[in-house]
């Protein structure tokens, strides 16, 4: 078989493929051809700063080579077996997780995929409390599944519409001050979104679980007010509701941390993580539960399983991710670059007045992008993102890709998330082609507001 043109297989796959959560019409891929480090190439040998780990995945960087010494390894010895057999990577996996998971979380269940994990939460969740509902929080993502993604408040869910919906969520607000969806102030607010998931459970008596991301991700990289998670996780203690921390993006120190719950003294009841865990090299997903809620699950079916549950080189992908997180100090690194990454970007929003507010914690930042900086009046609405009208966003993304900097954006924001291995020179780059395209969204305020 020969192999396409360089310039044909992006044709190829443009016109043979589907891709996710966009319009079809106007996908115009450009053909990857390598990558190394913080650096990904097009087929004209053109380098792209991967300013957003793709999809807050590749933490630690492209081509690690004891990544793909691990899974080949792992390959030559056993590369697959059904998942009711042990393995050496399944036992040395736990060993490693067992170092770097929040304590508490001792029993784990592997899948392929983030939405997967938070599929067996909430199914785990269901089965170990006799009570089916859900109460998430508005915005938030969990994942592509008809589960998973009733349980997300975003757009996505939206756009694919009721006829998938599970039924059963409650959503309660979020803690995002820059534009409190109570229409208060922070400190003065007494943190009156974290009341409202008790207000929720005095209306709704079957709820089994509440599932949260610690930092809001794709939606805006929201961090919370210090007092909102410790509140929020005495209602849902008081209530006997299990707390499901969403860590698929927050994850493996991508906050400065090794999980965000961290951060907050979350202690959740189950933690769903994927992503990270393998650097991006290959697919896992990972359900951390308590030793209490497995010894509620025992005397059942487990009410979730799949044919790659365990996957020998997924699993020994892991176990190589975390030595190289730890080797590299990544963790820190996280929290100290993430530190200097936010105060540039506040020097540079400055000189920008289209950014309405600049957020995150470790290497994980959001800008959002306003028309009016003192009516924060967004460029654009989720409406417009559903209907496949232009969005100011993607312009500012285009100009950014033109300079040689990848990052991905959501309605009117931009999430900036590099490979934790990122050097500062790198990051100083990243600035300088954000400093030129945030002047794209300058030019388009409302001058006459
Ligand atoms: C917080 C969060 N949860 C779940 C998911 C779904 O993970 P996956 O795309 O691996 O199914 C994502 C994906 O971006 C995510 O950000």
């Amino acid at each position: 078989m020969t192999l396409p043109e360089s310039g044909d297989a992006a044709r190829i796959v443009r016109e043979s493929n589907y891709v996710g959560w966009r319009r079809q019409t106007g996908w115009d891929p450009i053909l990857v051809t390598r990558a190394k480090g913080s650096t990904f190439w097009d087929s004209a040998g053109r380098a792209y700063l991967d300013f957003a780990s793709q999809l807050v995945a590749t933490n630690l960087g492209h081509g690690n080579a004891a990544l793909v010494r691990a899974m080949s390894a792992q390959a030559r010895q056993v590369a697959y077996v059904a998942p009711s057999f042990a393995t050496e990577a399944r036992a040395r996996l736990t060993e490693s997780l067992t170092r770097v998971l929040p304590p508490g979380l001792s029993r784990f269940f592997y899948s392929t995929s983030g939405t997967e994990a938070n599929e067996a939460a909430f199914r785990m969740a269901r089965a170990a409390t006799g009570r089916s509902g859900l109460i998430a929080i508005e915005p938030s993502y969990h994942g592509g599944t008809s589960g998973a993604l009733s349980a997300s408040g975003d757009l996505r869910r939206k756009a694919v519409g009721a006829s998938s919906e599970v039924p059963g969520t409650h959503f309660a607000p979020a803690c995002y001050c820059y534009r409190c969806p109570l229409g208060l102030a922070y400190p003065s607010c007494g943190v009156a979104c974290a009341d409202e998931v008790e207000r929720i459970l005095d209306q709704a008596d079957d709820v089994a679980a509440m599932v949260v991301e610690p930092v809001i991700g794709t939606n805006g990289v929201i961090v919370p007010v210090p007092e909102y998670w410790p509140k929020v996780r005495a209602i849902t203690r008081r209530r006997e509701v299990l707390l499901i921390a969403d860590e698929v993006m927050t994850g493996w120190g991508r906050t400065g941390s090794w999980f965000a719950s961290t951060h907050f003294g979350l202690a959740p009841d189950i933690l769903t993580t994927a992503k990270g865990i393998t650097g991006g090299y290959i697919p896992l997903g990972l359900t951390a539960t308590s030793e209490d809620l497995h010894r509620r699950l025992s005397d059942a079916i487990l009410p979730v399983g799949h044919t790659y549950e365990g996957h020998p080189v997924a699993l020994a992908t892991a176990v190589a991710a975390i030595s190289e997180y730890e080797r590299l100090h990544l963790v820190d690194r996280s929290r100290r670059e993430g530190e200097y990454l936010l105060r540039r970007l506040r020097e540079l929003a400055r000189s920008h007045p289209s950014v309405g507010d600049v957020r995150g914690l470790g290497l994980f930042a959001a800008v959002e992008l306003v028309r009016d900086q003192e009516r924060k009046t967004p460029f654009n609405s989720e409406a417009d993102k559903i209907e496949g009208r232009p969005l100011v966003v993607d312009e500012v993304l285009r100009t950014l890709a033109a300079e040689g900097v990848y990052a991905f954006g959501w309605v009117n924001h931009i999430v900036l998330a590099p490979p934790l291995i990122v050097t500062r020179k790198e990051i100083d780059r990243g600035l300088e082609a954000m400093d030129v395209a945030l002047k794209v969204s300058d030019a388009k305020l409302d001058r006459a507001a």
